[in-house]
């Protein structure tokens, strides 16, 4: 099955409008004539959005712009009214933004995102045509407590519950171990690719092997330009959702090079 790959910066909460214009700038001259077999996504805080629109989709953006889609790292439940501090789907579409990531470790166990809550924000990115980025992972007591696949199936079954398989082929999803985020501790990539298949074989379970086949699933948690080769040679590792290593261009720029067959 030919799955493009795709490597997504999640910035986190790190730079502003500044730094994102600073990073754009550099990351597209050293793109500059080059064809990655791959689709390039950069997530970075919402209050950068207008900048990273503003340089990738004006008339005057920058040359080799088209190369990067814009993704936001959360999105609201509901569509729009009294939600202090929310950010609603439509808002983002107003930007530019075509993935957008939800249920990322962090927002489950830092801001309390649940299954549920995560699954209605997965439908309500659907409505306004978002491409989610469905994260998924278990914590290190988790795994050594033999629970490595109760998690991940609860997790999929729940997140993508309701979810039509139309929805489906527009979703990415991305594995991401708790323990190797922002630890500088990557899982091998044998336990990667053993974690991957494992997902696929559960997106064979609810929606058949040609869901299944055409799925991507990317996997995140301390991913460098030193270990993008070995992961993604893995034959259900389609891609990388990438923190850390993602804030300086010429790291981002290694990690998809050594990640992906580059296209002449
Ligand atoms: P690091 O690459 O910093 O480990 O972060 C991974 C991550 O959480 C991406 O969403």
């Amino acid at each position: 099955m030919n799955r493009k790959p795709i490597f997504a910066a999640n910035w986190k909460m790190n730079k502003g409008a500044v730094e994102t214009e600073d990073f754009v700038k550099s990351f597209l001259s050293k793109i500059q004539g080059q064809n990655f077999a791959a689709e390039i996504v950069i997530a970075p805080p919402f209050i950068a959005l207008p900048k990273l629109a503003d340089l990738l989709h004006t008339a005057t953006a920058v040359q080799n712009a088209h190369a990067i889609q814009i993704g936001a790292q959360n999105c609201s439940e509901y569509d729009s009214g009294a939600y202090t501090g929310e950010i609603s789907v439509l808002m983002l579409r107003e930007f530019f933004v075509h993935y957008v990531i939800l249920g990322h470790s962090e927002r489950r166990s830092i801001f309390g995102e649940t299954d549920a809550s995560i699954n209605a924000k997965l439908k309500k990115a659907r409505e306004a045509n978002l491409k989610p980025i469905f994260c998924i992972g278990e914590t290190l007591a988790e795994r050594e407590g033999g629970k490595l696949e109760s998690v991940l199936r609860t997790q999929v079954t729940e997140g993508l519950k309701d979810i039509s398989e139309k929805d489906l082929a527009e979703t990415v999803i991305a594995y991401e171990p708790v323990w190797a985020i922002g630890t500088g501790v990557t899982a091998t990539s044998q336990q990667a690719q053993d974690a991957h298949a494992f997902v696929r074989s559960l997106i064979a379970e609810l929606y058949g092997a040609d869901a299944a086949g055409k799925i991507r699933i990317q996997y995140g948690g301390s991913v460098k330009p030193g270990n993008a080769a070995e992961l993604m040679a893995c034959p259900d590792i389609d891609g990388a959702l990438i923190g850390g290593a993602a804030l300086e261009p010429q790291s981002f720029l290694d990690i998809i090079r050594n990640g992906t067959v580059q296209a002449q």
